[in-house]
């Protein structure tokens, strides 16, 4: 195949029969293209959904995305992880309110240049909720389009991608660009699939597909590995006063920056390290208890925890940093990151 001219009617006429329902696409306004684009960048479309709705109906316009209080911002997003995405997205729409009148620009360069948004983001909110002829280019669409192609270069590579958004530009139909975008996607996320073999028998583009033709679709796309990831180990502490669960206020800055977290420190503490740190609090431990070990994986580093629970005594005074809440509060109050859930989760339902 010389360029992606092929694909365009199969791959459109293929959209037209298979695709997914998904609550952004009924109604593709800018905003909830955004919205949803952004929360699919770290999450499956299925747990994605429920997300969705409740942050649509939490924050129905760009103007209340800007306005509202970063606590209950985080809370919307707790569980989806990568915070600083919901971050930029609120510094994003403080910048539609003060210079687009709390309108989305219907301009390609104009949306790239808002915080958060790249290349695909920006491509993606253009075509589908404006029709602009721009590339969507994904890691689902970079792993179509390197089989299609038979192309072995690494698509991690800025360059690579760059070239592929070319190509796809070259042949985006007059007055489709939304759906074309949306089908090439599509197609990656459930018949060119990443893990696994693709599902060719059901492909539209089998017919012209390199990869597929020549046997290879499996060893492609490629990719320079990421980085192996530092391990850190941690302790957590389920700190219980009656049926209270110490908590305290992450750094302004730095990994989870501003969230809750339950009382941690570095390594993995014996009982009666604990009970010194304890201690060190002016606190007075009852009793001390080891909770099954954790781990949590983030993009760039893993923890590998060790848990306990300390039953203490009601303290006169809350140590510095650190304040008691019941599992109601937790629930419903306070933003704390996913890498605590099991030990979260134990207080909660204990
Ligand atoms: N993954 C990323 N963007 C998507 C979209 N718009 N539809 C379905 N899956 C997606
Ligand atoms: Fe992917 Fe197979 Fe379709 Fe090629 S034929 S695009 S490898 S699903």
């Amino acid at each position: 195949m010389e360029n992606l001219k092929e694909i365009v009617t199969p791959l459109m006429d293929w959209y037209k029969k298979h695709a997914r329902v998904l609550p952004w696409r009924d109604e593709p306004d800018a905003y909830r293209v955004w919205v949803s684009e952004i929360m699919l960048q770290q999450t499956r479309v299925e747990a994605v959904k429920p997300y969705f709705q409740h942050f649509l109906k939490e924050l129905p316009t760009i103007q209340d995305l800007a306005q509202v209080e970063e606590e209950r911002l985080l809370k919307l997003w707790e569980g989806l992880g990568y915070y600083n995405r919901v971050r930029n997205m609120q510094k994003a729409a403080v910048m539609i309110v003060e210079q687009y009148g709390g309108k989305m620009p219907s301009d390609y360069e104009k949306i790239l240049a808002l915080p958060g948004i790249g290349s695909y983001t920006a491509g993606a909110i253009a075509s589908i909720a404006f029709g602009i002829p721009r590339p969507a280019v994904d890691g689902n669409v970079l792993r179509v389009l390197s089989r299609v192609l038979k192309s072995y270069e690494d698509i991690m590579k800025q360059s690579v991608r760059r070239k592929m958004e070319k190509e796809v530009q070259a042949v985006i139909p007059k007055g489709h660009a939304g759906d074309f975008n949306q089908a090439l996607i599509e197609l990656g996320a459930i018949v060119c699939v990443p893990n696994g073999a693709p599902k060719c028998q059901e492909c539209p583009l089998s017919g012209m597909c390199k990869a597929r033709i020549d046997g290879v679709a499996q060893e492609l796309p490629k990719k320079t590995p990421p980085k192996t990831r530092k391990i850190e180990d941690r302790t957590v502490l389920v700190l219980l006063s009656d049926n209270k669960a110490a908590l305290n206020k992450r750094p302004k800055k730095g990994l989870l920056a501003g969230l809750y977290e339950l009382p941690n420190l570095k390594g993995h503490l014996s009982q009666e390290e604990v009970l010194v740190f304890v201690k060190q609090l002016k606190l007075s431990p009852i009793r001390i208890q080891k909770l099954p070990d954790a781990k949590h994986i983030f993009s760039h580093m893993e923890w590998h925890m060790a848990g306990y629970e300390v039953k203490i005594e009601e303290p006169t005074q809350e140590p510095e940093g650190f304040f008691f809440v019941e599992k109601e509060q937790m629930e419903e109050r306070y933003s704390i990151p996913a890498a605590f859930e099991a030990y979260t989760e134990y207080f909660k339902n204990r």
